[in-house]
């Protein structure tokens, strides 16, 4: 690669994905020409069209071809019916999360505007904090098994896998953001008195990390309490940081806090790797093709990318005219608009290029 150009691997995926992929790339292309930015896409088939028609989910080669010679990944979403047991999300959004040591799976919830939240008298200024899931254990390690499947007598067991190392740098990279971004608090949350090994570890990990950062205010909730928190009092968090599984339950929660998936963004990092750039939301297969995909997750998604990319400049750009479309209400009917996806596309488009 060149020095300046930036290589990016775009997958649409399935369903909608592929809808608001191509709204993404128009706003992103727009962008690069606007800010003069050296951007090379290169599109990949992976989805469950490919591999119903060859077998393949995602190549052996491609997780060193995107570390040789990509400096991001951007992706829509896997899922299909065809597909029942997610054989190929699993390989390709797991795999390329889980092999490429993608800890971070950060998932900023901030409110555009005041209408879309469906709590009563909260603004911009209650809903605006960000989540640290942690993104290559927990409940997602897929250990455990059945005996005597399909019996009457049938057991199964899904283990849950914390260790150390991993517990340890999504604190710390939580405690890192809020101190980059003079945030004040971070909250963990766990079950810790109930899940007393996995998430005891959390418990003592946390206070040994946040001991390094004295001038961060620190606080704890069991998830469940969080969750209701969460609802009463938004304006109470700035840094959450939790396991995998909770991440992505309470994300879903918080997508909802800022208008719903279709405004809900995330990047699933690792410092000084190749990253990935996800909207939160799935394939909503019988939605696909019919215009009515709301493209902002996507585009706030590209956000994240070019500011991760180092051009926040442009990513505030995007930002900007996301906040003022959804303002005018120039947006899918999901968040009270009446435009297609592509016509939120173009407006998006043309409003980064003014
Ligand atoms: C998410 C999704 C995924 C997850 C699924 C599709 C495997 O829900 O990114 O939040 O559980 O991580
Ligand atoms: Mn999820």
């Amino acid at each position: 690669m060149s020095d300046n150009l930036q290589r990016i691997a775009v997958l649409p995926g399935d369903g909608v994905g592929r809808d608001v992929t191509t709204e993404a790339v128009k706003v992103l292309e727009a962008t690069a020409e606007r800010f003069d930015l050296q951007l090379e896409l290169v599109e990949k088939p992976w989805s469950a069209d490919h591999y119903l028609e060859t077998g393949e989910t995602l190549p052996v080669d491609a997780l060193d071809d995107f570390r040789d010679n990509y400096a991001a990944i951007f992706i829509g979403a896997f899922g299909d019916p065809r597909v029942p047991d997610m054989k190929h999300a699993a390989d390709i959004l797991l795999g390329i999360r889980f092999g490429l040591d993608l800890f971070i799976n950060f998932r900023p919830i901030k409110l555009y505007d005041e209408r879309l939240c469906p709590l009563k008298g909260k603004g911009p200024e209650e809903v605006d904090f960000v989540c640290f899931r942690e993104n290559t254990e927990g409940a997602y390690v897929g250990v455990g098994g059945n005996f005597k499947k399909g019996t009457p007598d049938e057991v199964a067991v899904q283990e849950e896998m914390h260790t150390r190392k991993g517990v340890e740098r999504i604190l710390r990279a939580a405690f890192d953001w809020a101190v980059a971004h003079r945030r004040s608090k971070v909250t963990m949350s766990d079950k810790s008195n109930v899940m007393r090994y996995g998430h005891d570890l959390w418990v003592r990990a946390f206070a040994e990390v946040a001991d390094d950062y004295p001038d961060i205010e620190t606080d704890h909730f069991y998830v469940d309490a969080l969750a209701m928190q969460l609802v009463r009092a938004p304006e109470h968090f700035d840094v959450i940081v939790t396991n995998n599984m909770f991440g992505d339950i309470l994300t879903d929660l918080g997508a909802a806090l800022q208008g719903g998936l279709g405004l809900a963004a995330s990047a699933n990092l690792r410092p000084g790797g190749v990253s990935m750039f996800e909207p939160v939301h799935g394939s909503a297969p019988k939605y696909a093709g019919t215009g009515q995909a709301n493209p902002v997750a996507a585009v706030v998604t590209v956000a994240l990318m070019l500011d991760h990319l180092g051009h926040s400049v442009a990513a505030r750009a995007v930002e900007t005219a996301v906040a003022e479309s959804l303002r005018e209400q120039k947006c899918t009917p999901d968040v009270g608009g009446s435009l297609t996806t592509s016509q939120v596309g173009d407006l998006l488009a043309r409003a980064v290029s003014a």
